[in-house]
């Protein structure tokens, strides 16, 4: 049987072998469910960077630049990490580079591994059924908040851990734990998160719509997949015929 791992943060990547693995970036509050969006909508491509400069220097390229630092939109960026932004029509066949918090610094650390998908719970049974027909064993990659553990990210990976539990294996604590979970929570997930660190930071920032929208599952249909640094995208059916 294929196995299944949770990294409950970035920082521990350095334990997990990720050569023969898919691996699923995970942040759910909201950089990989921005991009699910995106890509939902009809984006192009999107080029995750760790470093803002990095992000910025794409502008020349004809990118659009997005993200946030601290969950604000970094300024001179043309967006920032609210979902709705990545719905505008405007955005259809554009490219997009794209620089997070922790998102794309989880992107990053993933470099190295068999495949790299992108997980949120707006695609999360395009995902699992992704995983499912893949030959690879899986690890989910929780971006967390700056090394430190957060509750959403770990309850989308017991979702898929719940989803696919008949299929595949879990090769240790993590994901049992991040099941239990789940569990849990999965009657009511903005109830269950209403007092987690990130939820709490957006609200701060009169972040609230964004949250609900973000924990609501499978509104879309597609799994982007990094190819040599850049995200792309198909609905399921044609991520299948095309990878
Ligand atoms: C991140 O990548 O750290 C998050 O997406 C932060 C946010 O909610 O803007």
């Amino acid at each position: 049987m294929k196995k299944i791992d949770v990294c409950l943060s970035p920082e521990i990547m350095h334990l997990y072998n990720v050569h023969d693995r898919t691996v699923v970036v995970v942040d759910i509050l909201r950089a990989t469910s921005c991009m699910t969006t995106a890509f939902a909508h009809g984006i192009d491509s999107i080029a995750p960077f760790a470093s803002l400069e990095d992000c910025l220097a794409m502008k020349s390229n004809g990118y659009f630049t997005a993200g946030e630092r601290d969950g604000k939109k970094v300024e001179g960026f043309d967006l920032g990490n609210s979902p709705f932004e990545y719905m505008d029509e405007k955005l259809k066949g554009k490219k997009i580079a794209f620089t997070t918090t922790n998102g794309t610094q989880a992107i990053a650390k993933s470099v190295g591994a068999k495949e790299i998908i992108i997980g949120s719970f707006l695609n999360l049974s395009a995902v699992t059924e992704f995983l499912l027909v893949s030959e690879n064993n899986v690890l989910i990659v929780c971006a967390g908040w700056k090394g430190k553990v957060n509750l959403e990210d770990t309850l989308f990976a017991g979702a898929v851990v719940d989803i696919l539990k008949d299929h595949i294996e879990p090769d240790c604590d993590a994901p049992l734990a991040a099941q239990h979970l789940y569990t849990l929570a999965k009657q009511d997930l903005n109830g269950f998160l209403k007092n987690s660190s990130h939820v709490k930071r957006l609200a701060k920032l009169g972040i609230h719509k964004d949250i609900e929208f973000c924990l609501t599952p499978d509104r879309y249909n597609v799994v982007p997949i990094l190819h040599d640094g850049i995200l792309e995208s198909g609905d399921w059916n044609s991520t299948i015929k095309t990878y």
